[in-house]
C-alpha cells in the first residue's frame, strides 16, 4: 500500500480485510503470462521448449535458470529457486505477497475481491467447470469430425476451402452435426452438467416448454481459445448456405467478445518468438494465412477492434499490422482502430494499416497469391501518422489558411492522446510542416483548447462534448481534486499499486491531494462536505472550497476516466523526476559509490520502464 495511504493521523480502514481468496490468485495466474513477466525483468532465450536465463537468484557464468510456458513456473538448476510468476516477482522485485498481487492485478485489469465474499468461491468454481465442459464440447465436436456418418460433410467442406488436416487439428477445428441433441445427449447427463452447458452457451434452453437444444447444429467448428489454452467459447460456421452464416458463443462468465481475439494462442504456439500480429476480420482469415505459413494472424469476433484487444496485442509483440477492406467501412473501421490505439502508441511500438483490394479478405487473397504474395502487401502498409494524416487531410483543403485551422484542430486532441515520445513529436512536427504553425504553437493552442481525451470522428465532429475552458486552466492535482470533490468515491477506481508512485511527490499540490486520497479511504461514506471541512484551517481552504463547487462543470460520463487519467499523469511525472534525479546521481558518480538503496532503486526503476516499454 503506498505510504501516504498507510500511514497519517485517521484512523485507517484495512484495504485488505481478509484473505485473498486462492481461486483468485489462481485465476490471476492464468491471466499472466509467466515469461511476460519473467522476461521483462531479465533476458531471457528460448531454448526448445523452455526459455533460459542466467539465474537472477545466484552468481552465475552459464544459464541455470529455466522458464516453462507451458507449466507457467520457472526453476533454477543452480540454487533450486522455483516458483510461479508471483513468486517471482516478490523474489525479485522484494515485494511482499500482497503488492505482488496487487501489482499483477493492475496489469491484468482484474479487481481484487477485498471482503469475505461467500459467493466468491461459489463462483470461481463455477468459472472451473464451465472451462471444463467446453473443453468436452470441444472434443466432442472434433470426435465428430473423424467419425460422425455425416463426418464427409464437414470434411469436404474443409478440403475445398483449402484447409488441411494439420491446420485443421492446430486449431482444434470441429464439427456439430445436424440435430438438436447431439451434444446434449452426450454431455448433459446430471442436473448440473445440463445447467453448465446451458450457462457456457453450449445449449440453449426453452424455459415455457422446459426444453433444451443443441446451439450448434451442423456447423463447423472453430473454438476459441484463451491465451493459455482453454476454451471459452465457440464460433460455428454454416456448412451450406443458411443464416447466421456465422454463429458465436454468447457472452458468458468466461467469453467477453470484445476483450479476445480468434487465433492468438495458435500464434503465439506456432511460433518460437512472436514478433508482430496482423489483426484480420474472419476465422477463416486467420486459418487461411496459417495454411500458408502466416502464422502471427488473429480475428476479431465480429466486433470492432477495441483498446482492449489493441493493449493485449502490446503486452505480447511491438507490432500490430491491421488488415482491412479497402472500401468506406473498411476505412472508418480502421479509423476506429486507430483511436484505440492511440494512447497505447509508446515509443518502440508500431501499428500499420493494410487495405485490401476490393472484394477481397486474407482468405481469398492468400489463396490467390501465396505466402510471398500476402506478405509483399506489408510493405505497402500505411504507418500509422501516414494514415492519420491522408484520412484527416482529405476531409480539410490545405492549400487555404481555414483549412490548415482546420487540421491542426482536428488533429491536436488526437496526437495529444498519444504518450510522450517520439512518434508523438514526429507527428507534431508533420502537422507543422502541413499548416505552417509552429510546434509549439500548436502544442500550446491544443492545451488551451480541448486537448483532453475524446475521439474526433473523420468529419471533424467530436463524439464527446468539448470540456470547458476552465478545464485548462486547472494543474492536474486541481483536477484531481475537483474530481474528488464531486464523487469521493472515484478514490476505488485505482489499485493500490497505481496511487503507489505517488509517493514520491513532495511539492503542495501532491500532498493536499494525497491526503485527499487517503482522508477518503479512511472514511466509510464520505461526502463532499465532510471531505471539505476537513480541511478548514488548510491555508488553501479557499482554493479548494472552489475546486470542490466546479463540479457542475464536469460532464458525469467522463468522471472515472478523466480521474485515472490525471492520477496516471501524476505517478508518470513522478516515476520521470525520481528516474531524472536518479540521472543525475549516476552521472555525479561512479555506479559502485551509489548507496545500497540507490542501486535498488535504479534496478526497480530500470525494471518498469522496461516493462513500460514493453507493454
Ligand atoms: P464475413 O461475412 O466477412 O465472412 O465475416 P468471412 O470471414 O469471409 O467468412 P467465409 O470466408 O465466408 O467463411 C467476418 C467475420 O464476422 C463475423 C465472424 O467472426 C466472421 O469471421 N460474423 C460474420 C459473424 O459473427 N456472424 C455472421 O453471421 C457473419
Ligand atoms: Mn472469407
Amino acid at each position: 500500500m503506498p505510504e501516504f495511504i498507510r500511514e497519517g493521523s485517521v484512523a485507517i480502514q484495512p484495504v485488505m480485510a481478509s484473505r485473498i481468496p486462492t481461486e483468485f490468485i489462481d485465476e490471476l495466474l492464468a491471466r499472466t503470462d509467466i515469461v511476460e513477466i519473467i522476461g521483462s525483468r531479465i533476458t531471457l532465450k528460448k531454448g526448445g521448449q523452455n526459455y533460459t536465463a542466467l539465474c537472477p537468484f545466484h552468481q552465475e557464468k552459464t544459464a541455470s535458470f529455466s522458464v516453462s510456458q507451458d507449466k507457467q513456473f520457472y526453476y533454477c538448476f543452480g540454487c533450486q529457486a522455483t516458483g510461479s510468476a508471483l513468486k517471482f516477482i516478490m523474489e525479485h522485485d522484494h515485494l511482499d505477497f500482497i503488492p505482488a498481487v496487487e501489482m499483477l492485478a493492475a496489469k491484468t485489469g482484474m479487481q481484487i475481491p477485498r471482503e469475505e465474499d461467500p459467493q466468491y468461491d461459489e463462483k470461481r468454481r463455477k468459472q472451473k467447470s464451465l472451462y471444463e465442459i467446453l473443453e468436452k464440447s470441444n472434443q466432442f465436436y472434433k470426435r465428430q469430425l473423424r467419425h460422425h456418418e455425416d463426418k464427409d460433410r464437414a470434411v469436404n467442406y474443409l478440403k475445398n476451402r483449402g484447409i488441411s488436416g494439420p491446420v485443421a487439428r492446430d486449431f482444434a477445428i470441429g464439427y456439430a452435426p445436424k440435430g438438436w441433441d447431439n451434444l446434449s445427449r452426450k454431455l448433459a447427463i446430471t442436473n448440473a452438467d445440463r445447467r453448465l452447458l446451458i450457462d457456457s452457451g453450449m445449449l440453449i434452453e426453452r424455459e415455457e416448454e422446459n426444453k433444451i437444444y443443441d446451439r450448434f447444429r451442423d456447423r463447423i467448428m472453430f473454438p476459441i481459445r484463451d491465451l493459455r489454452g482453454r476454451v471459452i467459447a465457440f464460433g460455428g460456421r454454416i456448412i451450406d448456405a443458411g443464416q447466421p452464416k456465422y454463429l458465436n458463443s454468447p457472452e458468458t462468465r468466461v467469453f467477453h467478445k470484445g476483450r479476445e481475439l480468434y487465433g492468438l494462442y495458435e500464434a503465439r504456439r506456432a511460433t518460437q518468438k512472436l514478433t508482430r500480429i496482423l489483426v484480420t476480420e474472419g476465422y477463416m482469415d486467420v486459418v487461411m494465412l496459417a495454411q500458408h505459413g502466416i502464422s502471427f494472424a488473429v480475428a476479431t469476433l465480429g466486433t470492432a477492434t477495441s483498446s482492449e484487444h489493441i493493449g493485449l496485442i502490446f503486452r505480447l509483440v511491438p507490432d500490430v499490422i491491421f488488415c482491412f477492406d479497402g472500401d468506406e467501412a473498411g476505412r472508418n473501421a480502421a479509423w476506429k482502430a486507430l483511436n484505440e490505439a492511440l494512447p497505447l502508441m509508446s515509443d518502440g511500438r508500431s501499428a500499420k494499416f493494410l487495405f485490401l483490394p476490393d472484394g477481397e479478405d486474407p482468405d481469398s487473397l492468400v489463396r490467390k497469391e501465396g505466402q510471398q504474395g500476402f506478405m509483399a502487401r506489408f510493405a505497402e502498409c500505411q504507418h500509422l501518422p501516414e494514415f492519420f494524416f491522408d484520412a484527416l487531410g482529405s476531409e480539410v483543403d490545405l492549400s487555404s489558411l481555414e483549412g490548415k485551422a482546420k487540421l491542426s484542430k482536428l488533429a491536436m486532441p488526437m496526437i495529444n492522446r498519444i504518450p510522450e515520445g517520439v512518434l508523438k513529436q514526429l507527428m507534431v512536427n508533420e502537422l507543422a510542416a502541413l499548416t505552417g504553425l509552429e510546434t509549439d504553437r500548436l502544442l500550446r493552442a491544443a492545451t488551451q483548447d480541448e486537448s483532453r481525451s475524446g475521439t474526433t470522428s473523420r468529419n471533424g465532429r467530436r463524439n464527446r462534448s468539448p470540456q470547458p475552458r476552465q478545464h485548462a486552466q486547472l494543474s492536474i492535482e486541481e483536477l484531481a481534486m475537483a474530481l474528488l470533490f464531486r464523487q469521493p468515491e472515484l478514490v476505488d477506481q485505482l489499485a493500490d499499486a497505481e496511487y503507489a508512485p505517488l509517493d514520491d511527490l513532495k511539492d503542495k499540490d501532491s500532498q493536499l491531494l494525497k491526503e485527499m486520497i487517503r482522508l477518503i479511504r479512511a472514511n466509510i461514506g464520505m461526502t463532499p462536505q465532510k471531505l471539505l471541512n476537513y480541511f478548514n484551517n488548510n491555508t488553501d481552504y479557499e482554493r479548494l472550497r472552489r475546486l470542490s463547487r466546479l463540479e457542475h462543470l464536469l460532464p458525469a460520463d467522463q468522471l472515472i476516466s478523466e480521474y485515472q487519467g490525471a492520477i496516471r499523469k501524476l505517478s508518470e511525472r513522478s516515476k520521470e523526476q525520481s528516474y531524472q534525479s536518479l540521472r543525475e546521481k549516476i552521472k555525479e558518480k561512479p555506479l559502485s559509490e551509489l548507496s545500497e538503496e540507490d542501486k535498488q532503486a535504479i534496478r526497480l526503476m530500470v525494471h518498469s520502464r522496461r516493462q513500460e516499454s514493453s507493454e
